[in-house]
């Protein structure tokens, strides 16, 4: 059975699972993502669970190759450049690094972790047949990956689509990568986080169900859950990120005059309490010449399954080549 390998690599986990050609995942497994920058232990690592697990299926199994998405990863010259959401500082030699790991392996490319999530998409999920589409990923950061007329698109410098560091408020939050107001600074898992305490401050919420949470605890999750049972700063941090993030959505519409924005991560769980704001603040910022034209839609690819399978999508589209 012919498999692509997929990598993605976050803040704290890098996932790994072997793919095969309609996008099912047949192992997968994970290590965590090291808080310091020991880069050639990090690789070793990454090789051996690799390795071990191609080896833990059955099946014989012919690998072509291994794609990767990583925040600030750079499809041109296969490095990942300074990530602020990663502990490795500088400049990350991604391909070369895992090149000399597999030499028998003759695909071995790395993109932005979004635009991975965009290339699942296009190739398995809802944006099947779908020319011109933008992915956001909400997360620990946001991205953003950009389709039009039927390709990625990267840009001069490989960079294209850091829709996260769009600046919505003038000298807003400090943003992860040291700007102010970015929309990640609002928009990210974090970032409700800071809203949540935020409103709880200034409300003296003391009776919010999010008040007694510590800030491990106080993810999307528990806020959806607080918001199902009615707690009105749950639900305002619903409002305000949707706020906030349809502003964005509206922009990048502006932009690109895309079909449809596909929304992936944790607080897309949530359902119309994220989706209905962000939509109605997207249409209050947009031109009439694009009003009711742009769907927003939850990313199809399962979540748990998606960033592996995105990356592994990358090698067929290196083949393709
Ligand atoms: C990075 C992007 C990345 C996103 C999601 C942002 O902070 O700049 O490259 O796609 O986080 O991980
Ligand atoms: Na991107």
């Amino acid at each position: 059975k012919k498999v692509s390998v997929g990598v993605d690599i976050g803040g704290t986990n890098t996932a790994i699972g072997i793919v095969d050609e309609s996008g099912k995942v047949v192992a997968k497994g994970s290590i965590p993502t090291p808080g310091h920058g020991d880069i050639e232990k990090y690789m070793d690592d990454l090789a051996a669970a690799i390795r071990k697990l191609i080896n833990s299926t059955e099946e014989i199994l012919t690998v072509l190759g291994v794609g990767v998405g990583a925040p600030n990863g750079n499809y041109y010259n296969g490095t990942i450049e300074y990530a602020p959401n990663l502990s490795f500082k500088g400049v990350l030699p991604l391909v070369d690094l895992l090149k000399k790991r597999f030499p028998e392996l003759d695909y071995i490319a790395l993109t932005n972790d979004a635009n991975a999530a965009a290339i699942g998409e296009m190739i398995y999920g809802g944006a099947k047949g779908m020319k011109n589409f933008v992915m956001y990923t909400l997360g620990t950061g946001v991205g953003s990956g950009l389709v039009v007329n039927g390709d990625l698109v990267y840009g001069h410098d490989g960079f294209a689509g850091e829709c996260g560091h769009t600046t919505l408020i003038p000298d807003g939050r400090l943003c992860g990568c040291g700007s102010k107001g970015h929309l990640e600074a609002y928009c990210s898992a974090p970032g409700m986080k800071r809203t949540a305490f935020e409103l709880m401050a200034k409300y003296n919420a003391g009776d919010s169900l999010l008040a007694d949470k510590s800030f491990k605890e106080l993810d999307s999750k528990a806020i959806y859950d607080a918001a199902e049972q009615g707690d009105k700063v749950a639900l305002e941090v619903f409002e305000l990120t949707g706020k906030y993030l349809g502003q964005g959505l509206a922009d990048t519409v502006h932009h690109l005059s895309p079909e449809a924005i596909f929304l992936f991560g944790g607080p897309t769980a949530a359902g119309d309490y994220i989706f209905k704001p962000t939509k109605e603040s997207m249409e209050e910022h947009l031109l009439p010449i694009f009003k009711d034209k742009i769907q927003i839609l939850p990313s199809e690819l399962d979540s748990g399954d998606a960033a592996i399978v995105g990356a592994s999508a990358l090698v067929y589209k290196e083949m393709e080549k």
